[in-house]
């Protein structure tokens, strides 16, 4: 079984890694749009283009669903890409239903990109959800994926200096639980937790994804409650659309920081030329 997923950068190893969680003998493709980085300042007609573009190679890579691990793109495209869909696909969305029911009192801080909190996903999704509009604070973190995405030497610093700033003065004290609504915050989940202190709770949509990949093709996801355990090995193809070779190493880095390593893969039938020719697929 071949599956796609596919992000602006590494913020979607994080939900391939609660889905080979879920699903471990699956070959993972995953597409990090790495030359158009980061995509949440960016018009929604932009995103929906790279989106489309990133789900045809996933066709031509004959792939059974797509994972759009990328709020902003599922935002943005998940809806007009779904009407001509050859595949199911699984878009993500911030876990807002789960921290509504998981704590039913007070505020919500939900952080998430400039396209996801203007877009009329997120409104639609609040306006249904009892006391949606009421208790969810949405917060535009405007370059923080930019900094979690470069991973140089300080990035952890600025990380925090940033939530420090922009992020700090938006927890008033009603707010419990802050709901996570771009995968690449889930690489600074504990920064998160640091500066706003320990008794928050910090949620995210991953285990949800791969719960609902899992049906759409017919599986039964393990468990109810908690998450299964993590695959020492698993067979992932990846392929960054520029850098892809600082950004595949960066990528096999996190994986292996959860305990995963990459099984080397054949090369990709079909797959299109990408910017850094030669290495898609690998
Ligand atoms: N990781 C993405 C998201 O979930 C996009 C971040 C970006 O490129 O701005 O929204």
């Amino acid at each position: 079984m071949r599956i796609g997923i596919f992000d602006s950068g590494i913020g979607g190893i994080s939900t391939l890694l609660a889905c080979l969680r879920h699903l471990p003998d699956a070959h993972y493709l995953f597409y990090g749009d790495s030359a158009h980085a980061p995509y949440g300042d960016k018009s929604p007609a932009q995103v929906r283009q790279w989106t489309e573009e990133a789900y045809a190679w996933f066709i031509s890579a004959g792939v059974d669903a797509v994972v759009l691990a990328c709020n902003t793109a599922t935002s943005a495209a998940v809806a007009p890409l779904r009407e001509r869909a050859d595949v199911p696909i699984i878009g993500i969305e911030p876990a807002i239903r789960k921290a509504l029911t998981d704590h039913p009192q007070g505020g919500i801080l939900l952080l998430a990109t400039s396209i996801t909190v203007s877009g009329g996903k997120l409104r639609d999704l609040l306006d249904r959800l009892e006391n949606g509009q009421e208790r969810v604070r949405p917060l535009a973190c405007s370059g923080l994926a930019e900094i979690i995405e470069t991973q140089d030497t300080d990035w952890r610093a600025r990380a925090r200096h940033y939530l420090q700033l922009r992020v700090q003065p938006a927890r008033t004290a009603d707010i419990g639980v802050v709901v996570l609504g771009c995968t690449h915050y889930c690489w600074i989940n504990d920064l998160i937790n640091d500066t706003l202190g320990g008794d928050i709770a910090v949620v995210d949509g991953n285990d949800g994804v791969a719960r609902q990949l899992c049906r759409r093709l017919g599986v039964v996801p393990i468990g109810t409650d908690t998450a299964p355990p993590l695959p020492r090995h698993a067979r992932i193809s990846l392929h960054f659309t520029a850098d892809n070779g600082v950004k595949s190493r960066l990528a096999r880095q996190l994986l292996a920081a959860s305990g995963v390593s990459v099984d080397t893969q054949p090369d990709l039938p079909h797959a299109r030329a990408c910017s850094d020719p030669g290495s898609a697929g690998r």
